[in-house]
């Protein structure tokens, strides 16, 4: 009989997934609360049919050349900018990751950021923490509504539109950016399409939701912030190295901006002395837009099960580079 197929998992993740996994595989977890370094890494691969990834692992083509049983890659994340998926195709090495499940879960944080920066949530709790709470005041923490603003999203994938969708019971106008335009979206939510660069300038609150590619990096900066309004808020829940973090810290410093929201950071963690930390018109949180118990149960099944599917010679629910089969097929 056929031995279970060995895996490796990067990090503990909700039980479903594990014993999802369990229940057709040999399975190691690596339990330890920051990722395993990359020695561990490279060592734990080597004699593992499938593994189950989270972004903060690098899987890059040196990695792979040292996993010669590697079949499958299941990443516990709907980006996988983190794996190469050249390199995994080229050496028929199947990649999935967990598109949809947390697609309202972030779109719901999205807006949290929104409004939290808009109405100035975290600093108000702060004042009131530090003991400043001294009466009713017509001038105290004054903010920008949500209801009847102009939202500009650039990205118009499952997030932005789930986001697009939450908007329209704000009574908010909608502008998109996208390199595909989605007409029945656009009838259904009253969004219009727009340059990068309308959106940029009409926009009250500009919410990025494009995956992290060689276009998109740095696709935020000096020049774009120039085009704001003074009044924007900019939210981002898509990857930090979409934003120039060096001139968002000078655009939020000097006025040219009025906020921003950000989930993640370029680098993650950012560093504790960065000077954005400092601003109390940026709210920064760790990462946490998929993060409810929900969200992450299903992004552990659907993680489990597509790498199931790979190693079981199937094909996965959610592959990334369903052409690795071509490759060398599953074998
Ligand atoms: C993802 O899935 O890519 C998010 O950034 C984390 O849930």
């Amino acid at each position: 009989m056929d031995e279970a197929p060995s895996v490796y998992v990067t990090r503990l993740i909700p039980r479903a997934g594990l014993d999802l996994l369990r229940g057709c595989a040999r399975v190691k977890v690596w339990e330890g609360e920051l990722p395993p370094p990359r020695d561990v890494l490279v060592e734990e691969l080597k004699t593992v049919d499938g593994a189950l990834t989270l972004l903060t692992d690098s899987i890059d083509a040196e990695l792979m050349d040292s996993a010669p049983r590697l079949r499958a890659v299941s990443n516990y994340a709907i980006g996988y900018d983190n794996i190469d998926v050249q390199a995994a195709t080229e050496r028929g090495i199947m990649v999935c990751h967990t598109p949809g499940v947390l697609t309202d879960t972030t779109a719901d944080f999205a807006f949290t950021l929104m409004a939290s920066v808009g109405r100035r949530v975290v600093e108000a709790v702060q004042y009131v923490r530090d003991g400043k709470w001294k009466t009713w005041g017509p001038m105290l923490c004054l903010g920008h509504d949500l209801y009847g603003a102009t939202l500009g999203l650039i990205g118009l994938g499952r997030i932005g539109g789930a986001v697009a969708k939450r908007a329209t019971g704000f009574d908010m106008r909608l502008l998109y950016h996208d390199l595909n335009r989605q007409p029945i979206l656009e009838k259904e939510l009253g969004l219009t399409y727009a340059d990068l660069d309308t959106v940029l300038r009409e926009s009250d609150f500009i919410s990025l939701h494009t995956p992290l590619t060689n276009e998109t990096h740095h696709m935020i900066g000096a020049e774009q912030f120039e085009k704001m309004k003074h009044t924007a808020v900019l939210v981002n829940t898509s990857r930090g190295q979409v934003v120039d973090q060096a001139a968002l810290y000078d655009a939020l410093a000097s006025g040219k901006i009025a906020g921003a929201g950000l989930d993640v950071t370029d680098p993650e963690p950012i560093d504790p002395n960065d000077p954005l930390l400092d601003l109390e018109n940026c709210v920064i949180v760790p990462h946490i837009a998929s993060a409810s118990v929900a969200a992450r149960t299903l992004m552990a099944t659907m993680a489990a099960e597509n790498l199931v599917a790979a190693l079981q010679g199937r094909m996965p629910r959610n592959p990334v580079n369903p052409e690795a089969l071509d490759v060398k097929g599953l074998r």
